[in-house]
């Protein structure tokens, strides 16, 4: 963690925790203006806890919206990490006109080389979509879209990192595409000791959101119904999520199987 850069924003206005999040957002080609996926992922992050709630691990931080917000939920110590040097300065811009209370760290980091432990909260909106050359714009906007041959190479390294991450009662939020196999995503938190819960199901348009790629000139209709493709054929699951005009994205919540206190039943 060298490359850390310490960042101490100077004043204390929420962008997010007005009404909405601004349609004006002045950034580069080259990262994402916040979309449906970070309002979703947004709407999820809880409050920062007054006893434990101090560090926050925001994973990708694009336009800094989630870290933003992260900020205003009274995160203590907040890390955002991205790969994109263009959305590291992004996000740096974001936070300088934000929360003198909170300790600010942005890096600009490939997640596989991110060490860390003990985050209460790590909030993801990582990309989903196969990377397929012929769907790619060939800038570093294609990070914020495109992710290993099943869209989900991201999504599983920070899965199969969060036993050192998390903090033994910290949660783990992000946000999941139908199109992306819930049940394998369950499978592999399970298997690492976590457990996981939908907080909360949106419907998508899937035209606004093939649009949008193209508007950052990916290849966004077939690139989008080659995944839907996909997974219709893998998981039966995903496959019966999929209306004919839109796709669920579900909000989910990932916590140690060891700190659940939902019900728990037992036999003499
Ligand atoms: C879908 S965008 C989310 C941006 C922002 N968090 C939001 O919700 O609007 C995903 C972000 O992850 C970053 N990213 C992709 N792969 C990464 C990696 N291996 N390490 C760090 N950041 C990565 C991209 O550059 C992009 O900014």
């Amino acid at each position: 963690m060298s490359a850390l850069s310490f960042y101490r924003p100077d004043n204390e206005r929420s962008l997010v925790s007005r009404s909405d999040i601004p349609r004006e957002w002045p950034l580069p080609a080259s990262v994402l203006r916040p979309s449906d996926f970070s309002r979703a992922l947004l709407a999820g992050v809880p409050a920062a806890s007054p006893s434990t709630g101090s560090m926050a691990l925001d994973v990708g931080s694009g336009s800094g919206v989630i870290a933003e917000h992260l900020c205003a939920l009274g995160y203590r110590h907040v890390l955002a990490i991205d790969s994109n040097a263009d959305a590291v300065k992004a996000t740096r811009q974001t936070l300088s006109t934000t929360h003198r209370s909170a300790s600010i760290s942005v890096v600009e980091a490939d997640f596989a080389e991110v060490r860390g432990e003990g985050f209460e909260l790590v909030a993801l909106n990582p990309p989903t979509l196969p990377d397929v050359s012929w769907a790619r714009s060939r800038n570093q906007i294609d990070l914020a879209f495109l992710s290993g041959p099943e869209g989900r190479t991201f999504l599983d390294l920070v899965i199969n990192s969060l036993t050192t991450l998390l903090a033994p009662s910290g949660r783990f939020i992000f946000v999941h595409p139908a199109y992306l196999d819930l049940d394998r995503t369950t499978r592999l938190l399970s298997t690492g000791g976590f457990r996981c819960r939908i907080l909360r199901t949106v419907w998508l348009s899937t035209a606004a959101f093939a649009a949008r790629m193209e508007s950052y000139g990916l290849a966004g209709e077939p690139l989008l119904r080659f995944a839907m493709a996909r997974s219709g054929a893998t998981s039966s699951a995903s496959a019966f999520q999929h209306r004919s005009e839109h796709f669920a994205l579900h909000v989910l919540e990932a916590t140690h199987a060891s700190s659940y206190r939902g019900a728990v039943s037992y036999s003499l």
